[in-house]
């Protein structure tokens, strides 16, 4: 099935502001969102390819959204980004040279504009737990893209930032977009309701046939930090490799699945088609097997390798059954490979929805907060990797309250940033 354009109808409009007008809600500094007249205004905090789209996705969502002010670290993609949105938005882009901000503290100055409601944090993961904690103690409602962070420092301060965002009653919406597509919500309640009796096992890929992404010629004149910056899906300390970057979607699925997240798994994995030292210190290819609560074994692989199968996508076994899932479609199979159920409906992508939705619960006074979700799957992958680089068999326990990995460089500038080794299993000590 082709996905529909994520966009609104009229008929979403009314209903969002049949919603808004039903209630009434104070903002973190006292202003009423009253009606859908009232504007929410909005900060970026990177603005490169996806989260220009997201930008435009969250103007799109409502019709009062404005954008006001944006942090970056490179001036070249803060001026691309707003010229991109401007020309859609031509009258909801506020951003003034003096709501533009470049440089490593940028994100505090959006965070201590007050008339700001909502940031969207668009950095690389490497960045997003201290920008997600200025965010909910400044008080604004966010956005953040996934992953939620690179290593189990970080996730601790994902879940603090959680609890603390319930206490100040924030809204925080991450960008795991396949959770508003309306056939995984249609397979997942199916498997939720037993109609596929228990589940069993899985499997899970992002096997991409293609490997340059975000990968550009370093070029003369760019420090090691620059370099890092703009090609930093290479580099575990900005992109958590990518297991974590990318593979996260569909292990995100699994753990949606089985309503938990594992205990413990065993991963191996190496870099060999891609082995230069301009792609940085990621690898190639994982493969995790997960166990569950229950004895239920998940299979994940991702590879991202020049020329070969692309698969994306997800299984979710039962003793009934499958769900098999992407994001283009989803399907039922019964034990023996034979299709039961295919879902017909329109499909959309849900990046639209995502923002519809936070919106909504920012106007109705009724936060909705997904970041000890994203905190536990950006864990599920950070495990995969951890087993994988040391070749060791590992438990969610220790990693969540034992690891005191931190990627975080000693200093923040543009300057000299050695890369750190490639991981070696057997070599690469468990930290
Ligand atoms: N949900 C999805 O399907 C999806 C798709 C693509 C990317 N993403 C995620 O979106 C995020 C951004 O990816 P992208 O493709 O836009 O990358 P990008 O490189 O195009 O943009 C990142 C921007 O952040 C800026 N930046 C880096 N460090 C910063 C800092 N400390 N403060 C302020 N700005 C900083 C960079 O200069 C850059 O402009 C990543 O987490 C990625 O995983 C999600």
């Amino acid at each position: 099935m082709k996905t529909q354009e994520d966009g609104l109808s009229r008929r979403d409009v009314l209903r969002a502001g049949a919603a808004v007008s039903a209630g009434v809600m104070l903002s973190s500094h006292g202003r009423m969102f009253a009606a859908g007249s009232d504007k929410i205004r909005v900060a970026m905090v990177g603005s490169g390819n996806r989260g220009t789209k997201d930008a435009i996705d969250c103007l799109r969502a409502d019709p009062a959204v404005e954008l006001v002010a944006i942090a970056e670290v490179l001036q070249d993609r803060l001026d691309a980004s707003v010229k991109k949105i401007r020309s859609r938005f031509p009258d909801r882009v506020k951003v003034t040279p003096a709501t533009s901000f470049v440089g490593f503290d940028a994100h505090k100055k959006v965070m201590a504009m007050p008339e700001v409601d909502m940031v969207l944090l668009l950095t690389p993961p490497g960045f997003r737990p201290q920008t997600l904690r200025a965010a909910v103690e400044a008080g604004k409602h966010v956005f953040m893209e996934k992953p939620g962070a690179v290593d189990p420092v970080g996730v601790r301060s994902l879940m603090a930032s959680a609890d603390l965002a319930d206490r100040k009653k924030l809204s925080i919406v991450v960008g795991t977009q396949q959770r508003w597509q309306p056939q995984y919500q249609e397979l997942m309640r199916r498997v939720h309701e037993g109609e596929l009796g228990e589940i069993v096992g899985g499997q899970a890929y992002w096997n991409w046939g293609s490997s340059k992404w975000h990968w550009e010629p370093r070029q003369a004149g760019w420090s090691d930090m620059e370099w890092q910056i703009r090609c930093w899906p290479y580099f575990v300390w900005l992109s958590g490799d990518h297991i974590v970057e990318q593979h996260l979607h569909n292990m995100d699925v699994i753990n949606w699945a089985t309503g938990s997240h594992p205990i413990s798994c065993i991963g191996m994995g190496g870099r060999q088609a891609r082995t230069g030292p301009e792609f940085g210190n990621i690898w190639d290819h994982f493969t995790v097997e997960y166990e569950y609560p229950n004895g239920v074994r998940v299979m994940s692989m991702c590879s991202q390798i020049e020329g070969s199968t692309s698969r994306v996508g997800e299984r979710v076994l039962c003793t009934k059954g499958a769900t098999v899932t992407d994001r283009s479609m989803g399907y039922i199979e019964d034990t023996r490979g034979r299709k039961v159920f295919q879902y017909t409906d329109p499909i959309h992508s849900g990046e639209v929805t995502q923002f519809k939705n936070l919106i909504g619960s920012i106007r109705e006074g009724k936060p909705l907060n997904e970041c000890r979700r994203i905190a536990e799957t950006t864990m599920t992958l950070i495990l995969g990797r951890l087993s994988a680089y040391t070749g060791r068999a590992l438990n969610w326990d220790w990693a969540m309250n034992a690891s005191k990995l931190d990627l975080s460089p000693e200093k923040l500038e543009f300057g000299d940033l050695p890369v750190r080794p490639v991981a070696v299993p057997g070599k690469t000590r468990l930290t």
